[in-house]
């Protein structure tokens, strides 16, 4: 059987990485990140589809279609983080595995960045590690499908 692909999915102001913050963030562009994730996936004979949005709506409804056509979710919701119940929610009915994924450490930041609505509803965190941190959930993802 095929499995299902990975889906990718990143919120707002990720658009922008590579020019957004580099002290915080690097410099490599999400075009970068979403290479590498292809390439990793290719290892494990996944597919991948990776998505950016703005929009806490457009997120909700990719987390929502992920049920039915991914075969796991790694989910970077930027700010959205630290205040969507919509995507807690929405990931709270999911059930294929996810893992949460931050560039930045989010603990070594201003407070309003410790707490997250997404770590509750996810498998596993991984957060500080920069782009490395995606490959490092690509890793854990296809584990988790595998299983
Ligand atoms: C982020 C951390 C969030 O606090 C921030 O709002 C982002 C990016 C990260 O990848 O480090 O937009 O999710």
């Amino acid at each position: 059987m095929v499995a299902r692909p990975v889906h990718i999915l990143n919120g707002p102001n990720l658009n922008l990485l590579g020019s957004r913050e580099p002290e915080i963030y690097g410099t490599s562009t999400l075009a970068d990140i979403e290479r590498m994730c292809a390439a990793r996936l290719g290892e494990y004979d996944l597919e991948m589809k990776f998505d950016q949005s703005n929009d806490e709506g457009a997120l909700v409804d990719m987390v929502q279609a992920a049920r039915s056509t991914a075969g796991g979710l790694i989910l970077n919701a930027g700010a959205y983080t630290h205040t969507s119940i919509a995507l807690h929610d929405a990931l709270q009915a999911l059930e294929i595995p996810a893992i949460e994924v931050h560039l930045s450490n989010i603990f070594a930041r201003e407070p309003f960045r410790h707490h997250s609505y997404i770590s509750p509803t996810v498998q596993g965190v991984i957060c500080g590690l920069g782009p490395k941190g995606y490959l490092l959930a690509v890793d854990a993802i296809a584990t988790l499908i595998k299983e």
